[in-house]
């Protein structure tokens, strides 16, 4: 099995995805908004990659049964109903809702990898359920962390590495490219105080300067759920 780590979506082209099996990380916040989002019922996110789309997009739905939600600088965005905490996406909120969402780093990233074959999206706290996924399917993969502003964040990387370590346990034949060996090298020296090496990352100081602390906690859940999102006509959603 092949798997190669790519460590921003900067720089790679849309058609470099075409018929791959993708695995999307963006430990604060998007793969965790996602996750809990579907966790707590939503129907289906549709990631998008402006602002502006995702206005248009919502215009057309009178119902009730959407939401727009997303962050610009990790605050909520002006006649968006919800930010990017994942803590905002429970139950009560987003049960049976389709939810439309920007951020600045991971809806690109999700939206850049479109025409995949395979895409999902995982964080710490859905890795055993990726990695279960990953093995039963057998192909190559390759992760792409949405990292921050073109470059890589220390937390995708150490997650991407996390998923490739559980997934060696039960496969032997495993071939990584040099990025993929060095966010396995990463995961072992940082990676064993999740929370700890959450909260020394620079995109968390710059959560805690806007007053979102609790989401490094939320964040640096490890296994908390088994939900494999899947990228379907344009949405994730449950299969
Ligand atoms: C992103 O997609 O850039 C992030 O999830 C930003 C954030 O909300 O912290």
């Amino acid at each position: 099995m092949n798997i190669n780590v790519i460590i921003s979506p900067c720089g790679v082209e849309e058609l470099y995805f075409t018929n791959k099996s993708i695995v999307i990380i963006d430990v604060l916040r998007a793969s965790n908004t996602i996750i809990n989002a579907l966790q707590n019922g939503a129907k289906e996110i549709i990631p998008v990659a402006a602002v502006e789309f995702a206005v248009k997009i919502s215009g057309g739905m009178f119902d009730g049964r959407f939401l727009l939600g997303g962050e610009r600088n990790t605050k909520k965005i002006d006649g968006f109903a919800l930010g990017n905490s994942p803590l905002e996406y429970c139950e009560e909120v987003v049960e049976g809702k389709t939810i439309v969402l920007y951020t600045t780093n991971g809806t690109q990233a999700i939206t850049k990898a479109k025409f995949s074959e395979f895409l999902t999206v995982c964080s710490f706290a859905n890795l055993n359920a990726i990695a279960k996924e990953l093995i039963k399917r057998e192909n190559d993969f390759e992760i792409l962390c949405a990292g921050r502003n073109n470059t890589l964040s220390l937390e995708d990387l150490i997650c991407a590495g996390s998923l490739i370590e559980k997934i060696s346990k039960s496969k032997d034949d495993l071939n990584l490219t040099d990025s993929a060996k060095v966010s396995v090298e990463l995961n072992k020296s940082m990676g064993k105080n999740i929370k700890e090496m959450l909260a020394e990352t620079y995109h968390a100081k710059l959560l805690i300067e806007n007053g979102f602390e609790d989401d490094i906690t939320f964040c640096s859940q490890l296994n908390s759920s088994d939900i494999v999102p899947l990228f379907i006509d344009n949405a994730l959603k449950l299969p």
